[in-house]
Protein backbone atom coordinates (compact mmCIF):
# COMPACT_ATOMS: atom_id res chain seq x y z
CA UNK A 1 0.00 0.00 0.00
CA UNK A 2 1.44 3.51 -1.24
CA UNK A 3 -0.62 5.95 1.34
CA UNK A 4 -1.43 9.20 0.54
CA UNK A 5 -0.62 11.65 3.61
CA UNK A 6 0.50 9.94 6.63
CA UNK A 7 1.93 11.23 9.78
CA UNK A 8 5.80 11.35 9.24
CA UNK A 9 7.20 10.53 13.12
CA UNK A 10 11.47 10.09 13.08
CA UNK A 11 12.38 12.50 15.89
CA UNK A 12 12.07 13.52 19.62
CA UNK A 13 8.10 12.66 19.61
CA UNK A 14 8.75 9.22 21.82
CA UNK A 15 10.97 10.92 23.89
CA UNK A 16 8.65 13.94 25.18
CA UNK A 17 5.73 12.15 25.15
CA UNK A 18 7.21 9.70 27.57
CA UNK A 19 8.27 13.07 29.79
CA UNK A 20 4.62 14.08 29.77
CA UNK A 21 3.58 10.74 31.29
CA UNK A 22 6.33 10.13 33.89
CA UNK A 23 5.81 13.37 35.38
CA UNK A 24 1.97 13.61 35.11
CA UNK A 25 1.75 16.59 32.73
CA UNK A 26 -0.74 14.91 29.91
CA UNK A 27 -3.42 17.04 30.23
CA UNK A 28 -4.15 21.08 29.14
CA UNK A 29 -1.75 22.58 31.45
CA UNK A 30 2.29 22.31 31.16
CA UNK A 31 5.37 23.49 29.59
CA UNK A 32 4.99 21.98 26.09
CA UNK A 33 1.80 23.66 25.23
CA UNK A 34 3.62 27.09 25.78
CA UNK A 35 6.36 25.89 23.99
CA UNK A 36 4.73 24.28 21.43
CA UNK A 37 2.95 27.86 21.07
CA UNK A 38 6.10 29.91 20.65
CA UNK A 39 7.88 27.22 18.58
CA UNK A 40 4.98 28.12 16.00
CA UNK A 41 4.32 31.95 16.05
CA UNK A 42 8.61 32.19 15.98
CA UNK A 43 8.29 29.87 12.65
CA UNK A 44 5.30 32.00 11.23
CA UNK A 45 6.55 35.62 12.30
CA UNK A 46 3.38 36.21 14.31
CA UNK A 47 3.54 37.68 17.33
CA UNK A 48 1.39 35.49 19.23
CA UNK A 49 -0.31 32.13 18.75
CA UNK A 50 -2.98 30.33 20.70
CA UNK A 51 -3.30 26.24 20.72
CA UNK A 52 -6.36 24.70 20.57
CA UNK A 53 -7.85 20.94 19.88
CA UNK A 54 -7.84 21.28 15.59
CA UNK A 55 -8.21 23.83 13.26
CA UNK A 56 -11.99 23.74 13.25
CA UNK A 57 -12.10 24.59 16.86
CA UNK A 58 -9.71 27.32 16.51
CA UNK A 59 -11.64 28.64 13.18
CA UNK A 60 -14.62 28.76 15.00
CA UNK A 61 -13.13 30.39 18.27
CA UNK A 62 -11.53 32.87 15.49
CA UNK A 63 -15.04 33.80 14.42
CA UNK A 64 -16.14 34.46 17.74
CA UNK A 65 -12.99 36.82 18.28
CA UNK A 66 -14.11 39.03 15.53
CA UNK A 67 -17.37 39.48 17.39
CA UNK A 68 -19.58 37.40 14.09
CA UNK A 69 -23.10 37.54 14.46
CA UNK A 70 -26.16 35.54 13.59
CA UNK A 71 -26.77 35.29 9.92
CA UNK A 72 -23.82 37.74 9.23
CA UNK A 73 -22.10 36.61 5.66
CA UNK A 74 -18.22 34.93 6.24
CA UNK A 75 -16.67 34.87 2.14
CA UNK A 76 -15.44 31.60 1.61
CA UNK A 77 -13.90 29.61 -1.45
CA UNK A 78 -16.32 27.13 -3.16
CA UNK A 79 -13.68 24.59 -2.74
CA UNK A 80 -12.66 23.96 0.43
CA UNK A 81 -12.59 21.05 3.07
CA UNK A 82 -15.94 21.40 4.98
CA UNK A 83 -14.73 22.13 8.56
CA UNK A 84 -14.27 25.73 6.51
CA UNK A 85 -18.08 26.23 6.68
CA UNK A 86 -18.99 24.26 9.24
CA UNK A 87 -16.73 26.59 11.62
CA UNK A 88 -19.06 29.53 10.26
CA UNK A 89 -21.92 27.35 11.05
CA UNK A 90 -21.14 26.85 14.03
CA UNK A 91 -21.22 30.65 14.60
CA UNK A 92 -24.25 30.97 13.57
CA UNK A 93 -23.07 32.70 10.60
CA UNK A 94 -23.67 32.24 7.08
CA UNK A 95 -21.11 31.51 4.03
CA UNK A 96 -21.31 33.73 1.14
CA UNK A 97 -19.52 31.21 -1.38
CA UNK A 98 -17.23 32.46 -4.13
CA UNK A 99 -15.94 30.33 -7.47
CA UNK A 100 -12.23 29.80 -7.62
CA UNK A 101 -9.11 30.72 -10.07
CA UNK A 102 -9.06 28.12 -12.25
CA UNK A 103 -5.32 28.04 -12.36
CA UNK A 104 -4.16 28.40 -8.84
CA UNK A 105 -7.87 26.77 -7.36
CA UNK A 106 -7.56 29.50 -5.14
CA UNK A 107 -10.19 31.87 -4.07
CA UNK A 108 -11.01 34.11 -7.28
CA UNK A 109 -10.07 37.41 -6.23
CA UNK A 110 -10.85 39.36 -9.24
CA UNK A 111 -14.25 37.66 -9.38
CA UNK A 112 -14.61 38.76 -5.42
CA UNK A 113 -13.73 42.31 -6.80
CA UNK A 114 -15.94 42.63 -9.43
CA UNK A 115 -19.14 41.03 -7.67
CA UNK A 116 -18.27 43.05 -4.09
CA UNK A 117 -18.92 46.42 -6.59
CA UNK A 118 -22.17 45.38 -7.96
CA UNK A 119 -23.61 42.85 -5.19
CA UNK A 120 -22.88 45.33 -2.04
CA UNK A 121 -23.80 48.44 -0.50
CA UNK A 122 -21.99 50.11 2.41
CA UNK A 123 -23.64 51.71 5.24
CA UNK A 124 -22.46 53.21 8.43
CA UNK A 125 -18.61 51.34 7.33
CA UNK A 126 -20.47 47.99 6.94
CA UNK A 127 -20.60 46.30 3.49
CA UNK A 128 -24.10 44.14 3.04
CA UNK A 129 -25.13 41.84 0.41
CA UNK A 130 -27.61 44.14 -1.64
CA UNK A 131 -30.27 40.51 -2.15
CA UNK A 132 -30.52 39.73 1.50
CA UNK A 133 -29.70 42.96 3.46
CA UNK A 134 -26.75 40.38 5.21
CA UNK A 135 -23.58 42.27 6.66
CA UNK A 136 -20.76 40.46 5.26
CA UNK A 137 -18.67 40.16 8.26
CA UNK A 138 -15.32 39.08 7.33
CA UNK A 139 -13.00 36.95 4.43
CA UNK A 140 -12.04 33.38 5.03
CA UNK A 141 -9.60 32.91 2.18
CA UNK A 142 -8.18 28.82 2.36
CA UNK A 143 -4.82 28.24 1.26
CA UNK A 144 -6.22 25.27 -1.02
CA UNK A 145 -3.29 22.00 -0.93
CA UNK A 146 -0.60 24.37 0.33
CA UNK A 147 -0.85 26.99 -2.36
CA UNK A 148 -1.99 30.54 -1.60
CA UNK A 149 -3.62 33.27 -4.14
CA UNK A 150 -3.32 36.75 -4.62
CA UNK A 151 -3.16 38.13 -1.30
CA UNK A 152 -2.32 41.71 -2.41
CA UNK A 153 -5.53 41.88 -4.29
CA UNK A 154 -6.89 40.30 -1.03
CA UNK A 155 -6.02 42.79 1.14
CA UNK A 156 -6.51 45.72 -0.88
CA UNK A 157 -10.26 44.75 -1.31
CA UNK A 158 -10.47 43.86 2.94
CA UNK A 159 -9.26 47.63 3.11
CA UNK A 160 -11.85 48.80 0.82
CA UNK A 161 -14.93 46.83 2.18
CA UNK A 162 -13.74 47.19 5.83
CA UNK A 163 -13.65 43.55 6.03
CA UNK A 164 -11.55 41.14 8.69
CA UNK A 165 -9.11 38.53 7.18
CA UNK A 166 -9.36 35.58 9.21
CA UNK A 167 -7.03 33.01 6.81
CA UNK A 168 -8.19 29.15 7.10
CA UNK A 169 -3.94 27.94 6.88
CA UNK A 170 -4.81 24.64 7.71
CA UNK A 171 -3.11 23.22 4.74
CA UNK A 172 -0.40 25.64 4.42
CA UNK A 173 2.17 25.45 7.41
CA UNK A 174 5.51 26.37 5.64
CA UNK A 175 3.88 28.25 2.59
CA UNK A 176 5.11 31.84 1.94
CA UNK A 177 3.85 35.32 -0.04
CA UNK A 178 7.23 37.24 -0.81
CA UNK A 179 8.73 36.19 1.96
CA UNK A 180 5.85 36.23 4.39
CA UNK A 181 4.08 33.23 6.41
CA UNK A 182 0.57 31.98 5.62
CA UNK A 183 -1.92 32.82 8.18
CA UNK A 184 -0.06 36.30 8.97
CA UNK A 185 -2.14 38.53 6.37
CA UNK A 186 -4.83 39.10 8.17
CA UNK A 187 -6.50 39.54 12.14
CA UNK A 188 -6.32 35.96 12.68
CA UNK A 189 -4.95 32.82 10.85
CA UNK A 190 -5.81 29.01 11.85
CA UNK A 191 -3.27 25.90 11.42
CA UNK A 192 -3.72 22.32 11.52
CA UNK A 193 -1.87 19.49 12.76
CA UNK A 194 -4.48 16.62 12.17
CA UNK A 195 -3.12 13.36 10.82
CA UNK A 196 -2.59 13.98 6.78
CA UNK A 197 -0.85 17.76 7.67
CA UNK A 198 2.54 18.44 6.94
CA UNK A 199 3.35 18.00 10.59
CA UNK A 200 0.62 15.94 12.88
CA UNK A 201 0.24 16.05 16.88
CA UNK A 202 -2.88 13.11 16.00
CA UNK A 203 -4.84 16.04 16.23
CA UNK A 204 -4.45 19.40 16.90
CA UNK A 205 -4.37 23.30 15.85
CA UNK A 206 -2.74 26.54 16.15
CA UNK A 207 -4.72 30.60 15.71
CA UNK A 208 -1.86 33.03 14.99
CA UNK A 209 -2.27 36.73 15.45
CA UNK A 210 -0.31 39.86 15.63
CA UNK A 211 -3.09 41.05 18.34
CA UNK A 212 -2.24 40.67 22.30
CA UNK A 213 -6.19 41.45 22.74
CA UNK A 214 -7.33 38.69 20.63
CA UNK A 215 -4.58 36.41 21.37
CA UNK A 216 -5.51 37.03 25.29
CA UNK A 217 -9.44 36.33 24.47
CA UNK A 218 -8.40 33.87 22.72
CA UNK A 219 -6.98 31.95 25.50
CA UNK A 220 -9.68 32.85 27.41
CA UNK A 221 -12.51 31.30 25.43
CA UNK A 222 -10.74 28.37 24.70
CA UNK A 223 -10.45 27.49 28.27
CA UNK A 224 -14.37 27.69 29.26
CA UNK A 225 -14.23 31.50 30.02
CA UNK A 226 -12.72 31.16 33.65
CA UNK A 227 -11.03 33.99 35.04
CA UNK A 228 -9.35 32.82 38.03
CA UNK A 229 -7.32 30.01 38.32
CA UNK A 230 -8.27 28.90 41.81
CA UNK A 231 -12.40 29.69 41.42
CA UNK A 232 -15.13 28.23 38.62
CA UNK A 233 -16.27 31.69 37.71
CA UNK A 234 -16.44 32.27 34.24
CA UNK A 235 -17.33 35.65 32.67
CA UNK A 236 -19.25 34.21 28.69
CA UNK A 237 -19.78 30.80 27.22
CA UNK A 238 -16.89 29.44 26.31
CA UNK A 239 -15.22 26.16 24.72
CA UNK A 240 -12.93 23.38 26.14
CA UNK A 241 -11.20 24.29 22.86
CA UNK A 242 -7.56 23.41 24.52
CA UNK A 243 -4.87 21.53 23.43
CA UNK A 244 -3.46 19.17 25.73
CA UNK A 245 0.43 18.71 26.80
CA UNK A 246 1.04 15.42 24.93
CA UNK A 247 0.13 16.32 21.96
CA UNK A 248 1.64 19.99 22.06
CA UNK A 249 4.68 17.79 23.24
CA UNK A 250 4.39 15.68 19.97
CA UNK A 251 3.85 19.16 17.69
CA UNK A 252 7.13 20.73 19.35
CA UNK A 253 9.08 17.25 18.40
CA UNK A 254 7.79 17.86 14.89
CA UNK A 255 8.87 20.45 14.54
CA UNK A 256 12.66 20.50 14.77
CA UNK A 257 12.46 18.16 12.09
CA UNK A 258 10.23 20.68 9.99
CA UNK A 259 12.57 22.01 7.49
CA UNK A 260 13.39 18.21 6.56
CA UNK A 261 10.05 17.50 5.97
CA UNK A 262 9.01 20.42 3.77
CA UNK A 263 12.68 19.58 1.91
CA UNK A 264 10.96 16.31 1.32
CA UNK A 265 7.75 17.88 0.06
CA UNK A 266 9.73 20.15 -2.46
CA UNK A 267 11.15 17.04 -3.87
CA UNK A 268 8.45 14.99 -4.34
CA UNK A 269 6.30 17.89 -6.22
CA UNK A 270 9.55 18.44 -8.49
CA UNK A 271 9.83 14.39 -9.16
CA UNK A 272 6.25 14.58 -9.87
CA UNK A 273 6.16 17.52 -12.52
CA UNK A 274 9.58 16.11 -14.36
CA UNK A 275 7.46 12.99 -14.87
CA UNK A 276 3.99 13.50 -15.29
CA UNK A 277 3.47 17.47 -16.75
CA UNK A 278 3.57 16.43 -20.35
CA UNK A 279 1.76 12.99 -19.93
CA UNK A 280 -1.99 13.13 -21.21
CA UNK A 281 -3.71 16.18 -20.65
CA UNK A 282 -2.32 16.46 -17.07
CA UNK A 283 -2.08 20.09 -15.48
CA UNK A 284 -0.93 20.93 -11.76
CA UNK A 285 -2.19 23.54 -9.86
CA UNK A 286 -0.07 26.82 -10.95
CA UNK A 287 1.68 28.80 -8.70
CA UNK A 288 1.67 32.82 -8.65
CA UNK A 289 4.98 34.60 -8.95
CA UNK A 290 6.36 35.30 -5.03
CA UNK A 291 4.56 32.42 -3.89
CA UNK A 292 6.63 29.54 -1.90
CA UNK A 293 4.05 26.62 -1.24
CA UNK A 294 4.35 23.64 1.07
CA UNK A 295 3.51 21.03 -1.31
CA UNK A 296 1.56 19.57 0.78
CA UNK A 297 -0.64 17.50 -1.21
CA UNK A 298 -0.11 17.08 -4.97
CA UNK A 299 -2.91 16.99 -6.88
CA UNK A 300 -3.19 16.83 -10.57
CA UNK A 301 -5.97 17.50 -13.05
CA UNK A 302 -6.53 15.44 -16.03
CA UNK A 303 -10.35 14.48 -17.92
CA UNK A 304 -9.28 10.70 -16.83
CA UNK A 305 -9.44 12.11 -13.43
CA UNK A 306 -12.37 8.82 -12.22
CA UNK A 307 -10.58 6.64 -14.32
CA UNK A 308 -7.35 7.17 -12.58
CA UNK A 309 -8.59 6.81 -9.40
CA UNK A 310 -10.54 3.44 -9.87
CA UNK A 311 -6.67 2.16 -11.26
CA UNK A 312 -4.86 3.28 -8.63
CA UNK A 313 -6.63 2.76 -5.46
CA UNK A 314 -7.39 -1.09 -7.24
CA UNK A 315 -3.38 -1.42 -7.02
CA UNK A 316 -3.61 0.24 -3.27
CA UNK A 317 -2.14 3.15 -4.13
CA UNK A 318 -4.29 5.69 -1.99
CA UNK A 319 -5.64 8.50 -4.12
CA UNK A 320 -8.86 11.09 -3.51
CA UNK A 321 -10.75 13.43 -5.46
CA UNK A 322 -11.28 16.55 -4.42
CA UNK A 323 -13.88 18.35 -1.98
CA UNK A 324 -17.10 18.52 -3.65
CA UNK A 325 -17.82 22.04 -4.10
CA UNK A 326 -19.62 23.71 -1.32
CA UNK A 327 -22.75 25.21 -3.24
CA UNK A 328 -23.51 21.39 -4.35
CA UNK A 329 -23.66 20.37 -0.59
CA UNK A 330 -27.35 20.04 0.65
CA UNK A 331 -26.04 22.50 3.74
CA UNK A 332 -25.00 25.56 1.90
CA UNK A 333 -27.28 25.13 -1.45
CA UNK A 334 -29.45 28.06 -0.49
CA UNK A 335 -26.42 30.11 -0.03
CA UNK A 336 -24.74 33.13 -2.12
CA UNK A 337 -22.50 32.02 -4.71
CA UNK A 338 -20.30 34.46 -6.70
CA UNK A 339 -19.46 32.87 -10.12
CA UNK A 340 -19.41 33.42 -13.78
CA UNK A 341 -18.42 29.99 -14.80
CA UNK A 342 -18.67 27.77 -12.22
CA UNK A 343 -14.96 26.30 -12.16
CA UNK A 344 -15.70 24.71 -8.76
CA UNK A 345 -17.29 21.91 -10.47
CA UNK A 346 -14.90 21.37 -13.16
CA UNK A 347 -11.88 21.62 -11.06
CA UNK A 348 -13.89 18.71 -8.93
CA UNK A 349 -14.52 16.56 -11.48
CA UNK A 350 -10.95 16.31 -13.07
CA UNK A 351 -8.98 16.84 -9.69
CA UNK A 352 -7.16 13.85 -8.26
CA UNK A 353 -4.94 14.16 -5.14
CA UNK A 354 -1.82 11.38 -5.23
CA UNK A 355 0.61 10.35 -2.83
CA UNK A 356 2.63 12.88 -0.74
CA UNK A 357 3.87 11.66 2.45
CA UNK A 358 6.79 12.69 3.03
CA UNK A 359 8.47 9.35 3.94
CA UNK A 360 7.47 8.01 0.65
CA UNK A 361 10.57 6.67 -0.89
CA UNK A 362 11.87 7.52 -4.12
CA UNK A 363 11.35 3.92 -5.44
CA UNK A 364 7.60 4.10 -4.33
CA UNK A 365 7.33 7.64 -6.03
CA UNK A 366 8.44 5.89 -8.90
CA UNK A 367 5.83 2.90 -8.56
CA UNK A 368 3.05 5.85 -8.39
CA UNK A 369 4.12 7.49 -11.60
CA UNK A 370 4.60 4.23 -13.59
CA UNK A 371 1.07 3.51 -12.54
CA UNK A 372 -0.24 6.73 -13.11
CA UNK A 373 1.52 6.49 -16.89
CA UNK A 374 -0.21 2.78 -17.74
CA UNK A 375 -3.72 4.68 -17.74
CA UNK A 376 -2.62 6.76 -20.21
C1 LIG B 1 -9.14 23.59 4.48
C2 LIG B 1 -9.30 23.00 5.85
N1 LIG B 1 -9.95 23.70 6.78
C3 LIG B 1 -10.09 23.25 8.03
C4 LIG B 1 -9.57 22.02 8.41
C5 LIG B 1 -9.85 21.55 9.79
O1 LIG B 1 -8.75 21.17 10.54
P1 LIG B 1 -8.90 20.02 11.64
O2 LIG B 1 -9.03 18.71 10.93
O3 LIG B 1 -7.65 20.15 12.42
O4 LIG B 1 -10.10 20.36 12.45
C6 LIG B 1 -8.85 21.25 7.49
C7 LIG B 1 -8.22 19.97 7.80
O5 LIG B 1 -8.68 18.99 8.21
C8 LIG B 1 -8.74 21.75 6.16
O6 LIG B 1 -8.10 21.04 5.23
Amino acid sequence: MIPLSVPHIFGNEAKYVQECIETGWVSSAGAYVTKFEEVMAEYTGAKYAVACMNGTAGLHLSLRLINVKRDDLIICPNITFIATLNAVTYACARPLLVDVDTKTWQMDMDLLERKLETETYQEGGNTYLKSSKQKIAAIMPVNVLGNIGDMEKMLSIAKKYNLPIIEDSTESLGSFYKGKHSGTFGKLGVFSFNGNKIITTGGGGMIVTDDEELAKRGKHLSTQAKISAHEYIHDEVGYNYRLVNVLAAIGVAQMENFDKVLKRKHEIDAFYKAELQAVGDIEFQEVLDGVDPNYWLCTIRTSKMRKLLQYLNERKIISRPFWMPMNQLNMFKGDPYFTDENHSAHIYENCISIPSSSNLSNEQLETVVKTIKEVY
